[in-house]
């Protein structure tokens, strides 16, 4: 019978990542992060001087960069033109931008097929997590989760994460407003804006331990599969 796919969608700070990887290791399924071709394709746009704030600009280039995208739930890489930008792309230039990119209707048709056909060669199946799993890009998924928190959990988890990195209090201040931004700008975007499936799940971390989403998703798709 088909092969299994997980939609798993959400705002940034969610516990998305680390959720869908662990997912994916435990059920011994591919992985993708659908943000990851996003980025990769704005840090391209921003190597090509490309104007990302003219979207007539984006759609015209969106074509010409080779996007190849890891599987691998434990640590999976993205190369652009045979470069890998696992790295760049998690930077503060790409991270300002990538809202404006993904915007872009030509840059979204480019990329869902590129994610279908990753979903098609994933052998046993796909744990796919980004903004439009369940609701556009995976429509017949076996399980659709929609991970939220409070805003509260969510950024106090961010400023763990970045103190843990050694970042100051005014630096995470500034990415907690910048993230707050990336979020109401891919929750009103015109095209496929982040949204929760009719028939996805609604998990709120708030009050979980990474343990416990886990074994809640996991749980799901034993049941369904
Ligand atoms: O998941 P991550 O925060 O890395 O995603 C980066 C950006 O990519 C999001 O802020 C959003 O603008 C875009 N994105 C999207 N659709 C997806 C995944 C990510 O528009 N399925």
């Amino acid at each position: 019978h088909a092969p299994v796919v997980v939609a798993i969608d959400g705002p940034s700070g969610s516990g998305k990542s680390t959720v869908s990887r662990a997912v994916a290791a435990r059920l011994g399924l591919s992985f993708l992060d659908t943000g990851a071709m996003y980025r990769a394709m704005t840090w391209w746009m921003l190597a090509n001087d490309i104007d990302v704030a003219d979207p007539e600009a984006v759609a015209v280039a969106c074509g010409k960069p080779v996007i190849v995208s890891g599987t691998d739930a434990d640590g999976p890489t993205i190369t652009v033109d045979g470069r890998d930008v696992s790295g760049p792309i998690r930077g503060p230039e790409v991270t300002a931008q990538v809202s404006a990119v993904s915007a872009v209707p030509a840059v979204r048709a480019r990329l869902v097929e590129l994610q279908r056909g990753c979903a098609g060669v994933a052998e046993r199946g796909i744990v796919a997590e980004g903004r439009d799993m369940g609701s556009v890009v995976f429509p017949t998924a076996t399980v659709k989760v929609f991970l939220t928190a409070s805003e509260a959990a969510r950024a106090e988890r961010r400023a763990t994460e970045l103190r843990a990195k050694g970042l100051d209090e005014a630096t995470i201040t500034a990415m907690a407003a910048d993230l707050a931004r990336r979020d109401a700008a891919d929750s009103s975007r015109a095209t496929a804006p982040l949204t929760q499936a009719a028939d996805a799940v609604l998990v709120d971390t708030s009050e979980l331990t990474l343990e416990q989403v886990i074994d809640r998703i996991t749980t799901l798709v034993e049941q369904r599969a």
